[in-house]
């Protein structure tokens, strides 16, 4: 039986992995710390909150006197996370809060479990910091480069994946200087339920049921490998079932899209549930779709997101070898999953919107 502190657990990935993790594992401690920020949102824990093994707490992680004794008093073995300020664009117009969260944050943690785990009056055997890492740190490629492994080197291009990458080598000098327990995972762009609509994927499905403009940066070729979050959070179980202590292990789909091709499948997929649901018709009337119009109409090229990175893939080999890892979604079923949720999950997204993103994003690609 596992305790687990998991850091950023109102967030889309970590929300994901709490449901995920106390539906297997429904015997095991699960404490979720996270600060709230714009992106953490508590509804998001709503179907564990009565769990009788599930303890939210409000607060940072660079509060390193609250996560030792968070450690201490939930008698916690295993820390996984996946805090962090996550999005490229407000990553590129304000840099300040990666450098906090992203690189003091985890050093702070790495603090607090070295102290509590390792330097206490006994060695907790067994203990385990996994620390949610992005293949963004490798950089991008070229449409013909070999998808990124483990042995690539690191070459962030945005102050996003600059300070996840400063992180992971924190994490794995603690690890080879001090003999914690890490592992590292790094994985390619998630996708499912829980996504924050300012991230391409819902923000394309809430614009279309809101008539609004689809803003494809550049020229929309961009390459992403996509995943299923619930396959993110199995890929980590793996890891923390039998993952080897200080290595790193890359999770992906083996699933690459182009931005644009991604934006007109979407569109697609709305279409089709508008025709086999005519009630969706009533509750978005303002819809492309509710008046049988061509939704990728609402395709906008707009300004380049700046050192846009042209190519992500992610090369799993040594994590399905070593580990048996296969996601379970084909992105032909993940993908309208995720329609479908956001379908009947209106209330969740417009709480979530409160607008001021919309217009910040606005503001950042106009024209
Ligand atoms: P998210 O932005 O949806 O959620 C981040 C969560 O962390 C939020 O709940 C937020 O409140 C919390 N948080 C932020 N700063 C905090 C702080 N200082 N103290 C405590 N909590 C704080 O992010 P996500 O998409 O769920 O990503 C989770 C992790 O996975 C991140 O580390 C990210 O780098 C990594 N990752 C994300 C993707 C992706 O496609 N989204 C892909 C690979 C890796
Ligand atoms: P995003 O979801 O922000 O993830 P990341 O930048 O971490 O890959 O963006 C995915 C891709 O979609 C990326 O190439 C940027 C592009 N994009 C758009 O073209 N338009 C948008 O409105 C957004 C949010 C992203």
């Amino acid at each position: 039986m596992k305790k687990l502190l998991v850091t950023g657990g109102a967030g889309f990935i970590g929300a994901n992995f709490v449901h995920y993790w106390l539906a297997k594992y429904s015997a095991d401690k699960v404490v979720v710390l996270d600060a709230l920020t714009y992106a953490g949102n508590i509804a998001n824990l709503d179907s564990v909150k009565n769990h009788e093994n599930f303890t939210f707490v409000h607060g940072n992680i660079c509060d390193q006197a609250l996560v030792e004794r968070l450690l201490t008093e939930h008698n916690i073995d295993t820390l996984v996370h996946f805090a962090a300020e996550s999005h490229v664009d407000r990553s590129i117009t304000g840099p300040d809060a990666f450098i906090e969260t992203n690189i003091i944050g985890t050093y702070s943690l790495l603090k607090a479990a070295k102290k509590v785990w390792l330097d206490g009056d006994a060695i907790l055997d067994g203990h385990r910091f996994h620390h949610v890492s992005t293949d963004e740190v490798y950089g991008t490629l070229s449409p013909t480069d070999p998808a990124f492994s483990e042995d690539t080197a690191y070459a962030p291009n945005s102050p996003y994946s600059a300070s996840k990458a400063a992180s992971d080598h924190l994490v794995r000098a603690y690890h080879h200087t001090y003999g914690l327990n890490v592992t590292t995972s790094n994985c390619s762009n998630n996708y499912g339920p829980f996504h924050f609509p300012e991230k391409l994927i819902p923000l394309v499905i809430t614009n279309i049921l809101h008539d609004k403009a689809l803003p494809i940066y550049g020229d929309g070729q961009q390459i992403r490998d996509w995943l299923y979050v619930e396959d993110h959070a199995y890929g980590i179980d793996l890891v923390l079932q039998n993952g080897r202590i200080g290595e790193n292990y890359n999770i992906g789909g083996n699933n690459e899209w182009a931005n644009i091709d991604i934006v007109k499948t979407i569109s697609k997929l709305v279409e089709q549930e508008f025709v086999k649901n005519p009630d969706l018709a009533k509750r978005f009337p303002q819809a492309k779709a509710a008046m049988a119009q061509n939704t990728e109409s609402l395709i906008t090229y707009v300004k380049d997101r700046l050192g846009h990175d042209r190519r992500y893939a992610i090369d799993a080999t040594k994590t399905n070898n070593e580990l048996g890892y296969q996601p379970k979604e084909s992105f032909a079923t993940g993908i309208a999953k995720t329609v479908t949720w956001y379908l009947n999950n209106e209330a969740w997204w417009q709480s979530v919107m409160d607008g001021s993103y919309q217009d910040w994003i606005a503001e950042q690609y106009s024209s």
